[in-house]
């Protein structure tokens, strides 16, 4: 007919292009095949047509598909009238095909344009697949089977939303002469409704056909009894009975609705333990058909189960199985223990020295079969062989809160040994005994340790690894033990071959475990190995306190706290001390086991901010600020400034006081004039004075240097040299009133000498003369000391001995204090040097030369120091010895005192 029809337009095309010249009034183009299906991937090929007219000619068509220009190499010009376009189907949309007639600019074209377009739109699909797995079901409807069979298949391939697949189910019931039941559907399930009751003992043929535009298909036909579609509900009260007599088992009944009459069922169980995950299924030999109860058998005593039942057409192969009943829970009956409970101990130090107390503790049995409820212990000290038969079991209790229970604790001598033995009890009866066995604390190092253990966390978990013992006894099995500061210990046992275990309790994280690992050697407890680990490190809760300790002037000594324990939550790894005047921050990081750092290279007299952060590897935690301020002056610079100002302040103090000794001699010039008195006058002393000068010489030649060489090393010198510094105490004294009489001039003025002289000459002939001799030496001396001219050599060598004379300037200030200091220095003295000096002095007038290297080396030679004293005693009293000679050893007077 399509043909035909086409044949009909191409004629009347051709009629049109041979009249060109005459407008027709229904001229147009034409697009075939008209609404088209068609199926993915393939090609299709349209023809347009020109109707009544000859103005256009195929040559001026083209094809548009989806708006786009299809390329010329598509085309297929059938003749001048007709154009075929070829165009592959690869799209699931619809899309617009278009013939279209080129412009060209005449007016046939401007008045005719709708004309000369026309299009089809391309419907596009699949062809239907053969639906697969088709399944039927028959439910159970109260004591029946109900008879809306259900089916449901899988519909296989693609489909578009304009092309769509329907089915029809088609069930047909056999043997039967009826029409099959057919039921028509969109979806991939539908249900037919199987006459009145459902067809027991008769064959049921199952199959679907999909179907759309471009095609149908049937399914495979399903062809079973029917009551291979059955599908039951669980067995309904299902009861679970345990028997005290039976602890590993359980008897399960239940019942069923359908009577046997219809379907003959048979049954599975499956069964767990309370909080496991995986059920265990009773073979199904065992529950043989049509059964009403079962025993489970081997059960675990005192287990909760969890119980299950589900039934099936008992015909081979036949049906389905139903769900599963509902859970039904029951627990087993206990039995007696049939494991040794878990016996551990926990050792402290004693009240007492020498003493271990050791704590008994235990877990119940693995295999407790049963709630424990006491213990019975027993603890025997193998030595003790008196009351080994008599030690008796003692029973406790079992701690009614948590799952460890302190059994009892001993206080055990540290050379004791000590053996425990444990049973654990139910309601039902007791176990196998546990022991333990704790070695004298000195023979623990027999039973070697665990060697190279490693505790690591991971997977979040604690992991422990070791090596056995390098050891020659067998290890029976291990024990890990692990705890936290001021909580419960816990511990777990280990097989004899284990070498790598992970923790199994309960463990926090950001804590501190201790964990140790014991080999036990057939009940004796062996040395542990210990670590210190945690699950997780984080930050440390605390920062440590900074503190500075001591500070510098470009150091500065930090110290710090250490976290507390609790708060560390981790391994310290390290701490970085931070540190700024204001600008820069500087850094610096010490290891964990520092407590405190010098900071150098700071400034002086700066103040600092000063922080410490403390790592672990889980995070680190900064301390507050702490500020400080560096010195001044470095160490030891301020001791320097203040030795150096006190140095110039002694200068000070003792130009201060050179000064005095000439200002009071000015000042005594000036405000106490020496008035000279007629009735202590002298002049009676003087006249008599003059004959011994002369003689002096003649004593001094003959006993100076025969004394001198004599006595120098002589202990009679010393009883001599007392006197002879009392006599000079009292010259001194009345020399300085006296010469105060002489008027002018300073304690060192000749006319003082002179008067010593007189007093001297009563107490000591030896003394007096040197003395004499001096005194008329002497008052030529003033005028060398007022010029400040040297004196000549002998001389000189004589004020050198005197020049440490202390009193010579204490006389200047205060004659009492100089009185008080003569006397003791007199005592102190050793009595030899004035002797010397006696003698010597004389001699340096005489033979200056000559004397003066005995005189020299005898005081040295036994004590110069003493020696030197003495002689300022002995110079003080001699005439004028300069100022600034008598200055300077002064200081060296104060010294001794
Ligand atoms: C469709 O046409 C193209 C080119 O004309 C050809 O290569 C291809 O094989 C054809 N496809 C089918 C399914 O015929
Ligand atoms: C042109 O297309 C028509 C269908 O529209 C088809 O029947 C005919 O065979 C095609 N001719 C050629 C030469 O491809
Ligand atoms: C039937 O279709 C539903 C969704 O339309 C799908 O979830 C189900 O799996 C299908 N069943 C089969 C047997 O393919
Ligand atoms: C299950 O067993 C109990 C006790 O043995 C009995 O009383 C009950 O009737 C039984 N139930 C069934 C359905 O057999
Ligand atoms: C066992 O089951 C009971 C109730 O069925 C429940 O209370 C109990 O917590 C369960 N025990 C375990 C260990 O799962
Ligand atoms: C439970 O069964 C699965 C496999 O069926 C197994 O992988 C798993 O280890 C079992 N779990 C237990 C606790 O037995
Ligand atoms: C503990 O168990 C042992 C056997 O393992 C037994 O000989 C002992 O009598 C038991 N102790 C008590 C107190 O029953
Ligand atoms: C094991 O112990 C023995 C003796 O106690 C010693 O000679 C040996 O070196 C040890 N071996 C190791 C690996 O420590
Ligand atoms: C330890 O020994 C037990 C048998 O006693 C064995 O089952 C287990 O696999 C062994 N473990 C290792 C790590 O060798």
């Amino acid at each position: 007919m399509v043909c035909a029809r086409v044949l009909q337009l191409l004629a009347l095309a051709c009629l049109g292009s041979a009249l060109p010249a005459r407008v027709e009034a229904d001229y147009y183009l034409m697009v075939v095949p008209q609404s088209p299906v068609l199926e993915m991937g393939t090609n299709f090929t349209a023809t347009c047509v020109i109707i009544n007219t000859s103005e256009v000619t195929a040559d001026d068509l083209y094809w548009t598909l989806a708006g786009t220009t299809v390329p010329k190499e598509q085309y297929t010009k059938i003749n001048g009238s007709a154009l075929n376009v070829t165009v592959p189907i690869t799209s699931e949309k619809t899309e617009w095909l278009m013939c279209k007639c080129k412009k060209k600019n005449t007016l046939f074209f401007i008045h005719n344009e709708g004309k000369l377009i026309h299009g089809i739109d391309l419907k596009k699909g699949y062809v239907p697949e053969k639906p697969e797995n088709l399944s039927c079901v028959a439910v159970q409807q109260k004591q029946y089977i109900s008879t809306n069979f259900s089916c449901e298949w899988q519909t296989v391939g693609r489909q578009t939303a304009t092309v769509p697949t329907s089915y029809i189910l088609y069930t047909a019931v056999l043997p039967g002469s009826g029409q099959p039941y057919k039921e028509p559907t969109q979806k991939n399930n539908t249900q037919v409704k199987l006459g009145d009751t459902f067809p027991h003992y008769m064959t049921l043929e199952v199959w679907v056909e999909a179907h759309n535009k471009l095609g149908k298909i049937e399914s495979e036909h399903l062809k079973e009894d029917s009551g291979w579609f059955v599908k039951t509900d669980p067995p309904s009260d299902v009861k679970v009975f345990s028997e005290n007599s039976f602890p590993t088992s359980l008897l399960i009944n239940w019942t069923h609705l359908i009577p046997t009459i219809r379907l003959k069922l048979t049954y599975r169980i499956r069964y767990r333990q309370n909080g496991t995950q995986n059920w265990t299924d009773v073979p199904l030999g065992d529950t043989a058909s049509n059964i009403k109860s079962f025993r489970l058998q081997d059960l675990q005593p005192y287990q909760e189960y969890e119980i299950q039942v589900s039934c099936k057409n008992s015909r081979e192969g036949h049906g389905y199985w139903s769900d599963w009943s509902t859970i039904v829970t029951k627990r087993t009956p206990e039995a007696r223990p049939t494991s040794k409970p878990d016996l551990w101990r926990v050792i402290a130090e004693g009240d007492r020295k020498n003493e271990r107390r050791v704590k008994f503790i235990c877990k119940d049995p693995v295999l407790a079969n049963g709630r424990i409820v006491s213990f019975d212990v027993k603890i025997q000290d193998p030595k003790d062989k008196v009351r080994n038969g008599s030690l008796e079991w003692k029973n406790i209790p079992r701690s009614s809160q948590g799952k460890i229970t302190d059994l009892k604790q001993i206080d055990l001598a540290d050379q004791k040994s000590v053996r425990v033995y444990i049973n654990a009890t139910n309601s039902v009866g007791k176990s196998d005994e546990a022991s333990l066995f704790i070695l004298a604390k000195a023979r623990e190092s027999e039973l070697a340790p665990v060697e190279e253990l490693k505790v690591f966390p991971h997977r979040g978990q604690l992991w422990l690894e070791w090596k056995p013992p390098n050891s020659t006894k067998l290890v029976s099995e291990y024990v890990v033990e692990w705890w936290v500061e001021g909580a419960q210990i816990d511990w777990q046992k280990e097989k004899r071959n284990t070498t790598r275990t992970a923790i199994k309790g309960h463990l926090d994280k950001f804590v501190c475990y201790n964990v140790s690992v014991y080999p036990i050697y057939n009940g004796w407890i062996g040395k542990p190995a210990r670590k210190e680990a945690y699950l997780e490190q984080g930050a440390p809760l605390e920062a440590p306190i900074v503190r500075l300790h001591k500070a510098g002037r470009n150091q500065a000594t930090l110290n710090w706290t250490e976290i507390s324990r609790g708060s560390r939550r981790g391994f310290i790894t390290n701490y970085t001390i931070f540190y700024t005047s204001g600008t820069e921050v500087h850094n610096i990081t010490v290891p964990a086991n520092t407590a405190s750092y010098t900071l150098t290279s700071l400034s002086g007299n700066t103040k600092y901010d000063t922080w410490i952060k403390a790592s672990t590897i889980g995070g680190s935690k900064i301390s507050f600020n702490h500020s400080f301020t560096t010195l001044r002056y470095a160490q030891g610079e301020m001791e320097l400034i203040v030795v150096g100002v006190s140095l110039g302040f002694l200068f000070i103090v003792v130009m201060t006081m050179l000064l005095c000794v000439y200002k009071k001699d000015v000042l005594k010039e000036n405000f106490w004039p020496q008035i000279p008195d007629p009735g202590e006058s002298t002049i009676g002393n003087w006249s008599p004075d003059y004959p011994l000068k002369a003689e002096t010489p003649r004593e001094n030649g003959l006993l100076g240097i025969s004394v001198l060489d004599v006595d120098v090393c002589d202990g009679k010198c010393v009883f001599e040299e007392d006197k002879a510094s009392l006599s000079l105490k009292k010259g001194k004294y009345l020399s300085e009133e006296h010469s105060s009489g002489i008027g002018g001039s300073s304690c060192m003025s000749s006319p003082r000498q002179s008067v010593s002289d007189s007093d001297e000459g009563g107490d000591m002939a030896d003394t007096t003369a040197s003395t004499v001799q001096y005194s008329s030496v002497v008052p030529a001396a003033p005028s060398g000391y007022k010029g400040q001219t040297p004196n000549s050599q002998p001389q000189q060598a004589l004020f050198s001995r005197s020049e440490s004379t202390q009193p010579l300037l204490d006389c200047e200030e205060n004659p009492d204090v100089l009185q008080q200091e003569g006397s003791r220095q007199s005592q102190r003295s050793p009595p030899r040097p004035p002797r010397c000096t006696d003698g010597a002095d004389p001699a340096g007038i005489a033979e200056q030369q000559e004397l003066l290297e005995p005189l020299d080396f005898c005081p040295l030679g036994e004590d110069s120091e003493q020696a030197t004293p003495v002689d300022g005693q002995a110079a003080d009293w001699l005439p004028a010895p300069p100022p600034l000679s008598s200055y300077m050893p002064q200081l060296g007077g104060y010294r001794p005192q």
